[in-house]
């Protein structure tokens, strides 16, 4: 059999900011210059890192930064005609949301690619939505409310308990999330309402602040989806962020984002998580494999949540499109799973090679059967669409 032919896509346009750091040669941030901030990996490194895990499997890798170009994209999938794209697209024209109208490409030119489909990427980048389902299947979310554009402000008769957290209904990777995101009064909730829907034109979700631990779960597969092992992001006490407000234990953008923030020195992850104990690790893995699956999830996610004080687990949103680089949350899980980075790698696209190997022959379902026969007599026998 021929060797599969693997198409790496990831979108990238402007200057990586991690290249620029090292070019400025900076090695410490403003605040603390004792401080020696760890080197990360540009994104070409990190891409060029998947493709050497692709091509240990055996098979032929190539990767393509479609550059944020609809042309390069589609002729690049035309012309490669891979067996399977690895999808690491997360958005397009600076839009988000067209993050789910990559794959809904590959979907229309019928080819196999990895990670999650349009409508479960849509899902999850809508908060409120995904939060709406996940509910509707019994699983436990924050209390919560959308103040949309028209309404403005939270209505007087808010039915929540403070403290509370506003998010900007329609980001991910903690965008528009800083030390002024929980509020513990009305005045602070309307001045943050009005930041994020007044100043950033966003819908704002208010949720519940659940006080207590930050795990998160990275789930791989399908028949049945597998959890792995759990991951804790603990927040360190007292902290501040660079204009000294005091840091509530969130994961702001600037503790995601920038190693040179005060935000990032807060926070320090723990893979495994060894002091749940095992029943309420499991029953924490359970509810994050229900959200993968009320969500339709397919190959890979990572189910974020918050624990409250007697350890019950509340889910704050499902990742369908994780940061798949070797450093980043999910790849800690993989390893923690005893399973190598390379190994992880080749089971995703293994899922999608499956998919291209095996495509299924469709059956009619009974109702298009029985259409057939309508539209067949109303024509007279006659073969119609
Ligand atoms: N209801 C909540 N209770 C406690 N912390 C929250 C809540 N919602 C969000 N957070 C904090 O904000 C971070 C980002 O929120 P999240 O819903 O995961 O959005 P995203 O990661 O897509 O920006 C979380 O990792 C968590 O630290
Ligand atoms: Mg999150």
């Amino acid at each position: 059999m021929a060797r599969a032919r693997v198409l790496i896509l990831w979108n990238q346009l402007d200057d990586d900011v991690v290249e620029l750091w090292r070019r400025d040669g900076r090695r410490s941030p403003d605040w603390d210059p004792n401080l020696i901030v760890e080197p990360w990996d540009t994104v070409a490194e990190e891409i060029e890192q998947i493709v050497e895990c692709v091509r240990e499997a055996g098979y032929d890798a190539k990767a393509v930064n479609i550059r944020d170009n609809f042309e390069t994209l589609m002729d690049t999938v035309r012309s490669e005609r891979a067996d399977v794209v690895m999808n690491l697209i997360e958005w397009f024209h600076d839009d988000l949301e067209h993050e789910t109208h990559v794959p809904a490409m590959f979907e229309l030119l019928n080819q196999s690619y990895t990670g999650n489909r349009p409508l479960a990427l849509s899902l999850c980048q809508k908060k409120p939505q995904a939060k709406s389902l996940l509910a509707a299947a019994g699983l436990p979310v924050p209390r919560g409310l959308l103040v949309d554009l028209k309404m403005g402000r939270a209505p007087d008769d808010l039915a929540l308990n403070y403290p509370l957290i506003v998010k900007p209904a329609f980001d991910d990777a903690s965008g528009g999330i800083d030390a002024g995101s929980v509020v513990r009064d009305r005045a602070s909730l309307d001045k943050r309402v009005e930041l994020v829907v007044g100043a950033h034109k966003m819908p704002a979700l208010i949720e519940e602040f659940i006080e207590g631990r930050e795990i998160h779960c990275a789930i791989l597969g399908n028949s049945p989806p597998t959890p792995l092992p759990l991951y804790e992001m603990r927040f360190k006490p007292n902290g501040v962020d660079n204009e000294g407000r005091p840091l509530p234990n969130i994961i702001t953008y600037r503790a995601k984002w920038d190693p040179y923030s005060r935000d990032y020195y807060a926070m320090e992850s723990k893979c495994p998580v060894d002091d749940l104990g095992d029943d309420l690790s499991a029953r924490i893995q359970a509810v994050a494999v229900r959200a993968y699956l009320a969500l339709g999830c397919r190959d890979y996610a990572r189910v974020d949540m918050r624990l409250d004080a007697q350890g019950n687990p509340y889910i704050l949103e499902v990742n369908p499109n994780p940061d798949l680089a070797d450093g980043c949350a999910f790849a800690q899980c993989v390893r923690a799973s005893g399973r190598t980075y390379a190994q992880a790698i080749q089971e995703i696209v293994g899922y999608a090679l499956d998919r291209a190997r095996n495509k299924p022959q469709r059956e009619p379902a009974p109702s298009e059967n029985l259409l057939r026969e309508y539209v067949a007599q109303r024509s007279g026998g006659r073969s119609t669409r």
